[in-house]
């Protein structure tokens, strides 16, 4: 590749919550050039068309942002979840092979079980709990086989952002509508902007990093922790929050479809040193994910 050429790169869930801000975020990049794909135009499950895309840019670079998310349905429909998160990847994988591109897969904490009481490494051996996790865990290793040491592994956690369905959104919608909600205090992980993880990728890409890596935002939170922070700050920025009691409650009183880790922090040393970025606290980047959502007015 010539130094002075921009690096060529295909994004696969251009429309997701990541999706949305990567595109966003390379747009304002030097040096990069991102052909954005949503699954209108790329659906990573058709392999032929996604043989073809990958000839058409001819990247330097295939990131998929693409996923099947929809952790509790996953329990009732593992194909779906598979035929994306796994054989979708592998799609992806091989025909980034073809052109000897290198690919970011993200994926998960949902790869681990949680009861680890430490954070999660990025060479700590997964062992998922739910479909959607085993559905990510095979994706990896679909990229690894399909690319070696052309692939970088990015595992996050607890992501979310202005647009898109996510535990802050829900939590705007509920806290206006309701007087009290009890949220879980016993799981616990990172809240993480898709702001700064859109950065991070971008970075990790143009520094040309492989193997596998973790990154969130910086902290420790429960979801009780985390929605206490939204209604506070969300009530500082003019929105209609503030009324809202939020009493914390173990997740065997929140039955949900698929289980959930309890310990879900992951250890970013690796990407820390590697790209020099201490992460940004969580509740800074709540605050400015919150500034970006229409309705707040900073006071
Ligand atoms: N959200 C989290 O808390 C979280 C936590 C850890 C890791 N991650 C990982 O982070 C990555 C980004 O997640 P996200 O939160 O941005 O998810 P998201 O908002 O659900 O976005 C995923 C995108 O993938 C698209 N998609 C689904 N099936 C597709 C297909 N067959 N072909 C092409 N596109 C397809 C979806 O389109 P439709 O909307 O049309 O289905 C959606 O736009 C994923 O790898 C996810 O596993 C997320």
């Amino acid at each position: 590749m010539n130094a002075a050429a921009p690096i060529r790169i295909l994004l696969a869930g251009a429309n997701g919550q990541l999706g949305l801000d990567l595109a966003r975020r390379a747009a304002e990049t030097d040096g990069v050039e991102l052909h954005a794909r949503g699954r209108d135009t790329l659906d990573i499950t058709d392999a032929a068309a996604v043989q073809q895309a990958v000839e058409a840019v001819r990247p330097d670079w295939v990131i998929n942002a693409a996923a099947y998310t929809a952790v509790d349905r996953a329990e009732s429909e593992p194909e779906a979840a598979f035929a994306v998160n796994r054989d979708g990847a592998a799609n992806l994988a091989r025909a980034a092979a073809t052109q000897g591109a290198r690919m970011l897969q993200v994926s998960t904490d949902y790869v681990f079980d949680g009861e680890l009481g430490r954070p999660y490494r990025p060479d700590d051996t997964p062992n998922p709990i739910n479909v959607y996790g085993e559905s990510k865990l095979a994706g990896e290793r679909a990229v690894d086989a399909a690319l070696g040491n052309h692939a970088l592994i990015l595992r996050t956690a607890w992501v979310y952002a202005a647009h898109g369905q996510n535990f802050l959104r829900s939590m705007l919608r509920l806290m206006a509508e309701r007087e009290e909600l009890g949220v879980i205090e016993d799981q616990i992980g990172t809240p993480t902007s898709t702001l700064g993880l859109a950065e991070t990728v971008l970075a990790a890409v143009r520094q040309g990093l492989t193997g596998t890596h973790h990154w969130t935002d910086a902290g420790v939170a429960s979801w009780y922790d985390f929605a206490v922070a939204i209604r506070d700050e969300a009530h500082a920025l003019g929105m209609d929050t503030a009324r809202c009691r939020i009493r914390p409650i173990s997740w065997h009183e929140y039955p949900t479809a698929a289980r959930r880790p309890a310990n879900s922090r992951l250890d970013k040393s690796t990407l820390r040193e590697q790209l020099a970025r201490p992460g940004e606290p969580w509740r800074d980047a709540l605050r400015s994910t919150l500034g970006r959502i229409p309705g707040a007015s900073p006071a």
